[in-house]
Formats: structure tokens, sequence, C-alpha cells
């Protein structure tokens, strides 16, 4: 049976949640496998708008198990607000469909605090967070001071990792001019919390090891995107986590060798939320009209997303990295009307091309990007089920990315509605 890692190619909001919700359908099991509540994902099934953040796609859907694995940071009282919201949709969640890896660490009232108050202190070196504690609690974790899912059974362990992780965050906080934490009451919340949570809590590694072996199909959800890696994105303008489709394997504990196709969610056109580097950015009509007719507002923050051409070049580079066998290309319609279409095939910085983003911060800030202009095309592709319901020139702008980017489409989306969907290759399929 084949497993299916979906990424982002880009900077996150590529439209995976409606491909996930496509692809989840076909599942047995489906795994968060990194990031947090920091994630916004919208499904839209018949008439209903399914808003998540935390939550694996597939929860919405009858008779799947859905996993919280390892490798994301578990903001519990985020958890059971978004139960809550999903129960009065009519989504019932309980411990026969949702499992919680027991290693994963927490998110505390204490990571946003800190979250808000570098962002604050930052002035305009600022990351543009979504002051959800995403990289403080993975500090934590890396830090070896995080209290994980299973330390809430016991009171001794937990007493000695609040310990250990109060001694580091009131030195922090006295810096920051913070207020130190107050012990007793978040020795309270957690008293609340634990007796809710400890129930979904799992070894997720052993039972879905299992479910592979009993030929379940395992679908590994990832949220943001690729570049924004912490390793290969745009840092430090990035998240905390690896979004790159090898975290599927360790932020679950199942073995590399599980995986059997990576599909990269790649929008039709670029956009990012947040600071940093954006080489094809468009401060013009042409990006404005592409942030009004691509709804480009964050899920999470409601941030105006920022908005610009194709870039193939960074497409290329993180289908490498992620190893992706074919992309799921989004939002194709919103190019409609547009008289010419940019892509960008290469950079140019201080004279000298490149066919990759360099990594050093002084060599992003001065790229411009080199563009190849392709004629767009007046016809509507909204709801093109079929190649031959798209224009010519469409088809011809879809092929050069494939061409650029190395890669092939295996599906193509051309509206929220699930079934408004070309689909060349399922990566489900033996
Ligand atoms: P953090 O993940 O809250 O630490 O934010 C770090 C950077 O990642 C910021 O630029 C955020 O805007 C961006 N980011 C985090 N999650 C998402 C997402 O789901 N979609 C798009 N950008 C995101």
């Amino acid at each position: 049976m084949a497993n299916v890692v979906v990424v982002g190619a880009q900077w996150g909001d590529e439209g995976k949640g409606k491909i996930v919700d496509w692809l989840s359908e076909r599942a047995d099991v489906i795994a968060r496998f990194q990031g947090g509540h920091n994630a916004g994902h919208t499904l839209v099934i018949g008439n209903t708008v399914f808003k998540l953040s935390l939550l694996p796609s597939g929860i919405v859907r009858k008779d799947k198990l859905a996993v919280i694995g390892n490798g994301v940071v578990l903001d519990p009282w985020a958890l059971f607000s978004e139960i809550d919201k999903l129960s009065a949709q009519g989504v019932e969640i309980g411990t026969a469909n949702l499992m919680i890896a027991e290693n994963t660490p927490l998110i505390l009232p204490l990571h946003q605090d800190l979250d808000r108050l570098r962002e604050d202190a930052a002035g305009t070196a600022k990351i543009g967070t979504t002051g959800r504690g995403i990289g403080p609690a993975y500090e934590d974790k890396v830090g070896r001071r995080t209290i994980r899912v299973a330390d809430l059974a016991d009171p001794e362990t937990l007493s000695a990792r609040i310990d250990r992780l109060l001694a580091h965050h009131d030195a922090l906080r006295v810096g920051l001019g913070a207020a130190p934490i107050d012990r007793a009451d978040l020795e309270a919340r957690l008293a609340e919390i634990a007796p809710k949570l400890l129930p979904f809590a799992a070894p997720v590694w052993k039972i879905m090891g299992e479910m592979r072996r009993a030929g379940k199909r395992i679908l590994f959800e990832g949220a943001q995107g690729s570049l924004l890696d912490i390793d290969f994105g745009t840092y430090p303008y990035v998240t905390s986590s690896t979004t790159m489709s090898g975290m599927a394997a360790t932020g679950t504990g199942m073995g590399p060798s599980s995986i059997d196709f990576v599909l990269g969610i790649v929008k039709a056109y670029t956009t990012r939320v947040g600071e940093g580097p954006f080489p094809t950015e468009l401060d013009d009509d042409d990006g404005q009209r592409l942030g009004e007719r691509g709804h480009e507002f964050g899920t999470v923050t409601g941030r105006k997303r920022r908005c610009g051409w194709f870039d193939a070049v960074l497409v290329r580079q993180t289908c490498q990295i992620s190893g992706v066998n074919g992309i799921a290309l989004t939002k194709l319609d919103v190019l409609d009307g547009f008289e010419t279409l940019k892509i960008c095939v290469g950079y140019e910085i201080d004279g000298v091309r490149y066919d990759y983003l360099p990594t050093a911060a002084a060599l992003q800030a001065r790229v411009t990007p080199i563009y190849e202009e392709m004629a767009g095309w007046n016809e509507s592709t909204e709801g093109a089920r079929s190649w031959a319901d798209l224009p010519a020139a469409a088809i011809k702008y879809v092929r050069r990315i494939e061409e650029l980017i190395g890669c092939p489409v295996a599906m193509l989306s051309t509206s929220p509605e699930r079934d408004d969907t070309i689909l060349v290759t399922d990566p489900f399929a033996d």
C-alpha cells in the first residue's frame, strides 16, 4: 500500500487543506508530524466550512484515525477549543478517532508570552510570527526542559519538569521585563487539562507501525511550507520546525522507507505572510489583484498575505529537498484574465546569475528575479475538471512550470470545491 506525504512547496498557504481532504477520503490514518496551531487549513465539504489549526484534516471524516505525532508542538487548550468548535459543527471526536503521541511536547501559556515579548522587543527585526508560542516550545524541546504529554500522568516527574522549565523561563522573563511565572496557576491549569488530554495519549510509532503492516493507508499531513523550514527556509524568517517531507518519518516514529509518494502543494503564483525575503513580490496592481482574487488573508491571524509571481527557482529547490514525486498545482483560476504572466526562472545578484536562492541573507536581500513572460488567458478556468476544459495558454503555463521545476503535475485544483480537480496521478495508487 502507498503512504503519502503532503508538504507545501512554497511559504505555506498553498491550498493544502483541500488536497489533504481529497486524499484523506482515501486514507485510513491521517497524521500531523510538525508545527502546531500556527497552521490554518480550510476545508469546504458540501456547504460546511471547517477551519482547522492543530487537528489533522481527516478528523472531519468518519472512520478515519487522526494522529498528532511527536514532531508537533501541542497547545492542549487550543486543542480542546478546536475540538469544541468542530463538535458544534457535528464532528464527533474521541479516543476512537484521535490519537496523540505521548512524547509530544506541550505549548504552555509561557511560550506564547515569550513569543510576544520577543516580537515586541525586536522592533524592525521581528519575524512576524503567529504568536502561538511555536518557536519557544521547540526551543524547550531541544533544550531538554519541555513538558511532554506523558509527563502529565505522574505528579513527581511533572514537578521536576516544571522546576527545570521555570528556572529557564523566569530568568528570561526578568530580562524582558516580565513578571516571573505563577507556578501555582500553571500547576492548577495542567492538573485541570491532564485528565482530558491523557486518554488520547498513545505510543504512536508502535500503533502506526502496526497499522502500516496491516496494509492501512497513511497520509502524512505537512503544515506551513518548505520555505519556512528551519534549515532550508529563508532563515531566520522561518518557523521553528522541519517542514520538509523527511520530518514525516521522525515526527511520527515511522521509518523513511514507509514513505512511498511525496506530493508537493504548489500555488500557481506565490504568497507569504510575515517578514522576510520574497524575490518575486509585487507591490503594484498585479499584486493587489492576486491578493483580492485569491482571497489572500491568513486563516490563523487574518493578516494580508504578500503576493507575487510564480518563482520556479524556489519551487525547484524545495521539490528537490523534499524529494517531491509530483505536485498539486492550486489556484490556477486566480490567474484568469491577466494579459501577461511572469515566471521567475533565475536570479541575478551583483551581475552574477544564480539558479538557486543562496543562503547568505546579504545575497538574498540583493536578489533581482529574472523573468520569462507568457501570454495569459481570458477564459475562466474555475471549476475545470479535465484538460479539455482549460484554455491552451493555461495548459502552456502549467507545462512550463513542470519543465522549470523538474517535477510533474499529479493534480490540478481549479476551485475550493473538492471535485474541481484534474487528477493526473493518484498518489495512493499502488
Ligand atoms: P511561527 O510559526 O508562529 O513561529 O511564525 C514564523 C513564520 O512562519 C511567520 O512568518 C509566520 O507568518 C509563518 N507561518 C507560520 N505558520 C504558517 C502557516 O500555516 N502558513 C503560512 N505562514 C505561516
